[in-house]
């Protein structure tokens, strides 16, 4: 196999997983990751931007699997990226291996046109779709899984501050789904017809703020929130990124409000899926553990709310 964009991100960590024990994986990316070899990894140092010879990359490969991609950037990142990608789909019409793209679900119109996050992966998933080759587009809603950085971040946030941010009513929805599930999926998905393009959510679809609400629960202390109308969270995310913040962007609170990310769930053969909820358990006993003695959970009471506009 060829993992592209293999580096140390959550997708990269289930698919090897998944793989190691029965793939020979060869992995583009920038960055050494420790123990890679010994994950059964071999490692080709390269940036997909500027690899000049897909061919001798593919040479003997049977399967394709990019996860290469950015969570924040502008035309200067993304475009060079998308290029090196669309170079190697061109290089796989030669060689044609199984191809697995890993992509994202559809988006606010705003933001499929106007995010160059977005519009260059869209270029990415068109070339694929155009193309003959046995492709496999897999678009997941949010993941979750050990050392991600959205629901793991936001336990560690309501434990620190003791409040939450809460954009417009929280009402819309998220159905989320295991990365280490979303790797079975591939694996199982392979085995079907090629040329499918598959949007996954996971087994169970959440109202926001029922799910903020258990974390807090989770935690042992009462949901406290700051809420924020849609302007002033875009302002507010706007901001952070200028001061170099990754915690959240703008376009994630505008995917977010937009209630387009509580897919149906997925129903194909990769089942049964894990749920979110004992994931969440275990990952707010971690943290407990790690800070129990310094501040002891309260018992959870009624929510308190604070608006901010
Ligand atoms: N996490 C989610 O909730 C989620 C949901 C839906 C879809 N997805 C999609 O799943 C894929 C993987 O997501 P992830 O969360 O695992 O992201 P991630 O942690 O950011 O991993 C992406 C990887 O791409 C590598 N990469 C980026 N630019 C590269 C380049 N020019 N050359 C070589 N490698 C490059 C990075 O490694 P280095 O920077 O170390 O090179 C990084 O390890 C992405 O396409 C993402 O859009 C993720």
């Amino acid at each position: 196999m060829l993992l592209v964009g293999g580096g140390g991100g959550l997708v990269r960590r289930a698919i090897v997983a998944e793989f190691a024990p029965d793939w020979e994986i060869v992995s583009v990316h920038r960055h050494p990751i420790p123990n890679e070899a010994a994950a059964g990894v071999r490692w080709v140092a390269a940036d997909v931007a500027r690899v000049p010879r897909w061919d001798e990359l593919l040479r003997g490969v049977d399967l394709v699997v990019n996860v290469a991609w950015l969570r924040s950037g502008g035309e200067r990142e993304f475009a060079p990226l998308a290029e090196g990608l669309l170079r190697l789909i061109g290089a796989a019409r030669e060689s044609r291996p199984r191809f697995v793209h890993i992509s994202v679900p559809d988006a606010p119109i705003e933001l499929e046109t106007g995010l160059p996050y977005l519009s260059h992966k869209r270029r990415v998933d068109r070339a694929l779709l155009a193309s003959d080759l046995p492709f496999l587009i897999v678009r997941p809603t949010l993941l979750f899984g050990p050392g991600d950085r959205l629901l793991t971040v936001m336990l560690r946030t309501m434990r620190r501050y003791r409040f939450f941010p809460v954009f417009g009513d929280g009402g819309y929805h998220v159905s989320p789904l295991a990365s280490a599930d979303l790797a079975r999926i591939v694996r199982r998905e392979l085995e079907g017809p090629p040329g499918r393009n598959l949007a996954l959510g996971g087994p169970e679809r959440w109202r926001y703020r029922d799910l903020t609400d258990r974390m807090f629960q989770l935690l042992g202390q009462r949901p406290r929130y700051w809420h924020l109308s849609e302007g002033g969270a875009r302002r507010l995310t706007r901001t952070l990124e200028r001061f170099g913040s990754s915690l959240l962007y703008e376009y994630e609170v505008v995917w977010l409000l937009s209630d387009m990310l509580g897919l149906p769930a997925y129903s194909g053969p990769a089942l049964p899926l894990a749920p979110v909820g004992p994931f969440l358990e275990r990952e707010a006993e971690r943290l407990l553990r790690g800070t129990r003695g310094r501040t002891p959970p309260r018992p959870t009471a009624p929510g308190r709310d604070r608006r901010l506009e």
